[in-house]
């Protein structure tokens, strides 16, 4: 954090093709921590690069024979600017917000009209700008990598950001879901989103035991890994056989030493996850939209105090996604 500055730079101006937005607030992930410390390989991008992924804005121009968006509207730009459809490629992934490509903790920002989407009207500025990364990461785990249907059995790790959104992605699809956290006053919570059971991992290290009850015997048929290395060896020893095991994120570390023969002997499916492209983000926005789903803000920032936001978020005590005001 002791590397970010507050800057000033020239207002930008669209080109052909392009949208001017005024930003009206971000959201911080897990991601923005460690971009800051240029430990995030190539994404890292070149210095000076303005931080934070996910945000959303109002666009205040259109460039020449722009018609995907026009002035007034309200907009996320995409976390990946150049995956629009299909398969992940080197070049899809290659210019992603807040590292490598300038990211969303400006006044203004220049963008393609292809790399930004309309966002529902029902959300706040905050809850729109905590779309772009946890969100559509959760809705590719639930949705379109696996077409969750109802009474599925889920298993989500903890309260943050892609935590929340997969526990109530999951209850749109009909799934009883499990929350693993380490907070009974956030079980609490996750219960009035309608998480079916919860466990508390602190109190309860062993926690796939506890799943057997939960599960009557039978396993999850999907797990969203995000814990990484200290729950990945318990997740493999509670999936159902034939089950989904989305690899998210690696918040206790990104090392293995697990039963691999479980993943063989239970036809288990390791489905790497990496954001998602615009189809997905669309089809999400339409969901949340049908669906008038609120997404869970934490705390919101003035837009000076990142430094602030991101220690809050470093903390953990968050529940659902930090944002910023612009
Ligand atoms: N692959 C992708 O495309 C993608 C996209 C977004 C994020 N991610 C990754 O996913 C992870 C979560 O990101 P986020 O932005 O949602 O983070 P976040 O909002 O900071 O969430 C962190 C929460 O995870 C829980 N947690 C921490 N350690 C845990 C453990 N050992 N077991 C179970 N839960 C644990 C805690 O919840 P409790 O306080 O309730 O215990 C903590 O508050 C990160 O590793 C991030 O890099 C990956």
């Amino acid at each position: 954090m002791e590397h970010l500055r507050l800057a000033t730079r020239p207002d930008p101006r669209p080109g052909p093709g392009q949208v001017l937005l005024r930003m009206k607030a971000a959201s911080l992930n897990y991601r923005d921590l460690v971009v800051p410390m240029r430990a995030y390989g190539s994404h890292t991008g070149t210095l000076p690069l303005i931080p934070i992924s996910d945000g959303v804005g109002e666009v205040v121009e259109a460039g020449a024979g722009v018609t995907r968006a026009k002035p007034g509207d309200r907009v996320c730009p995409l976390f990946a600017q150049a995956w629009i459809s299909g398969e992940p490629t080197p070049e899809r992934l290659s210019r992603s917000l807040g590292g490598p490509v300038d990211g969303t903790m400006a006044e203004y920002m220049v963008l393609p009209e292809a790399g930004v989407s309309k966002v529902p009207a029902h959300l706040s500025d905050e809850q729109a700008a905590s779309l772009p990364c946890a969100a559509l990461t959760a809705w590719s785990a639930i949705v379109t990598h696996d077409n969750l249907g109802p009474g599925s059995r889920v298993l989500v790790q903890g309260t943050g950001g892609v935590a929340l959104f997969a526990l109530q992605f999951a209850k749109l699809r009909g799934a009883q879901v499990t929350v693993i956290s380490s907070s009974d006053e956030k079980i609490a919570r996750a219960k009035t989103l309608g998480a079916d059971a919860a466990i508390n991992y602190r109190t309860t290290p062993e926690w796939y035991k506890a799943t057997r009850e939960v599960t009557a015997g039978r396993g999850y048929d999907h797990i969203l890994e995000l814990g990484g290395e200290k729950t990945l060896p318990q997740s493999l020893r509670c999936i159902r056989p034939g089950g989904t095991l989305s690899m998210i994120g690696v918040l206790s570390g990104g090392m293995l030493s697990a039963p691999l023969g479980l993943v063989v002997t239970r036809q288990v499916r390791l489905q790497g996850i990496t954001v998602g492209n615009r189809d997905g983000f669309e089809a999400m926005l339409r969901a949340i939209d049908q669906h008038r789903l609120q997404p869970v803000t934490d705390k919101v920032f003035q837009f000076e105090q990142l430094k602030e936001a991101m220690a809050h978020l470093k903390n953990g005590a968050h529940f659902g996604k930090v944002c910023i005001r612009h």
